[in-house]
């Protein structure tokens, strides 16, 4: 198994171009099943959940080749209408195929999507919105038998959460089904205006994406687009969290700040210095940091759950006590013990972790528990003091473009081994 070793305590200085978005990247990829000619995907990270998706593809008669950053797809006749177990298992989010596959065949099996590293993973949101347009789901030992005997019709549907994949699995059903789709309380994460934007390439139908309200009118076929994937908002906030851990400089190439105000809003707090100028992100931490006094994860544009590992990590050693709800999963503090054998002081009282601050980290032996929790660890060992070796880094690689690259263009002192 590879492992990250890393000597803590180097200042970053640079510049990073931003990779293209995982979760944009994932459902766009499902996406292209719906299209009845070739697309090709620019700007696409080179990640294991990319690869997945691409098996995936290819399993549904869609083929995929990847070429450095671009996707091109050739879709095919569609030979099978389910997804292999073991594909459903290697990506927890291959349920997003769903909805792909019924809008394109009326049909699918797969398995029921394993739990994952951060708890349950439910997917009843997503199964009440398919049978309100038209589907029949029956669950057999695990697996989930869907048709829609019918075809695909428009509905109205409400979320009573405003799930990320309940709404693009919605979309991905709607922009083929007969009529039109009303969906209320829908997600307004970035993610879910890129996959509208290349369903609108394509020749979809879709207003309001963004907003709680999105409105779809079906249509006949989509066609084929090249598509340029937007900056992964998640990969920028590491970057700036393993700055923030170290003190440093940096200058994000490629960025999008205009979807990260809650995100820069929580460094600026710790007294970093952010100027943004259209695809561009400077910057500039000063050690020590402040803390926080309370940050909770929210839907968007709330801040980011996926941001909530790699901001602790930071707060470790800031001046001060934060506080940090996790209101999105159930499970997501699994980073704690980790950071905690680095020195950290944290207490957990079930969604709720204080940290508080501690001069400084030391390195020592963990394992990554998720893609997140990983970063977090990653994000630890380049502010602390002496060498971390950090263990099942394939959860990174699930979500990080060559991290270790990237952080050695900045001087951090990283080895993959
Ligand atoms: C997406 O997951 C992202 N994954 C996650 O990023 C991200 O953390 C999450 O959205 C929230 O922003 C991808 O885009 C591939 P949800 P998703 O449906 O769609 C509950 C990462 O690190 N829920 O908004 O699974 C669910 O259990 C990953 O890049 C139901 O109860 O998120 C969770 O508690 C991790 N029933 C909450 O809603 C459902 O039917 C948010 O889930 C669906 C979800």
């Amino acid at each position: 198994m590879q492992k990250f070793v890393i000597h803590g305590g180097r200042r970053l200085e640079g510049e990073v171009t931003v990779q293209g978005a995982k979760n944009s990247a994932l459902p766009i990829l499902a996406a292209a099943l719906l299209c009845e000619e070739p697309c090709e995907l620019q700007n696409c990270p080179r990640l294991s959940d990319v690869y997945a998706a691409c098996r995936i593809l290819s399993s549904l008669g869609c083929r995929c080749s990847v070429s450095g950053h671009t996707v091109r797809t050739q879709p095919g006749p569609v030979e099978e209408t389910w997804i292999p177990e073991h594909l459903m298992q290697e990506m927890r989010s291959s349920i997003i195929f769903l909805g792909a596959m019924l809008g394109r065949t009326g049909a699918c099996t797969l398995g029921y999507p394993g739990g994952c590293e951060l708890g349950p993973r439910p997917i009843d949101l997503h199964l009440s919105a398919l049978r309100r347009m038209g589907v029949r789901i029956r669950e057999e030992g695990g697996v989930l038998r869907c048709i829609a005997p019918g075809g695909l019709h428009g509905a109205k549907i409400h979320l009573q959460f405003p799930s990320v994949g309940a709404t693009e699995n919605i979309l991905l059903a709607a922009v083929l089904a007969q009529g039109e789709t009303l969906l209320t309380n829908a997600a307004r994460e970035p993610e879910i205006t890129d996959l509208a934007g290349f369903l609108r390439a394509a020749g979809a139908r879709i207003e309001g994406d963004g907003s709680s309200t999105v409105y779809v009118e079906g249509v006949k076929s989509l066609h084929g687009c090249t598509y340029r994937i937007m900056p992964d908002r998640i990969a920028a906030a590491t970057w700036m969290a393993a700055a923030a851990a170290c003190g440093g400089e940096l200058v994000l190439r490629g960025a999008a700040p205009s979807g990260m105000e809650s995100l820069l809003d929580v460094f600026e707090q710790m007294h970093c210095r952010v100027r943004t100028e259209q695809d561009i992100l400077r910057f500039h931490a000063v050690q020590p940091l402040h803390a926080v006094r309370f940050v909770r994860t929210m839907p968007y544009p709330g801040f980011p759950t996926d941001a909530q590992a790699i901001v602790m990590a930071v707060l470790c050693t800031a001046r001060g006590t934060s506080l940090m709800e996790e209101t999105i999963f159930e499970n997501r503090f699994r980073h704690v013990d980790a950071l905690t054998r680095m020195g950290a002081d944290i207490r957990v009282a079930g969604r709720v972790a204080s940290v508080h601050g501690v001069p400084a980290l030391h390195g020592a032996q963990v394992a990554a528990t998720d893609l997140r929790g990983g970063a977090a660890m990653l994000t630890a060992a380049l502010g602390a003091q002496g060498e971390t070796v950090l263990s099942e880094i394939s959860h990174i690689d699930r979500g990080y473009d060559a991290p270790e690259e990237v952080l050695r263009s900045l001087g951090a002192d990283i080895e993959r081994v």
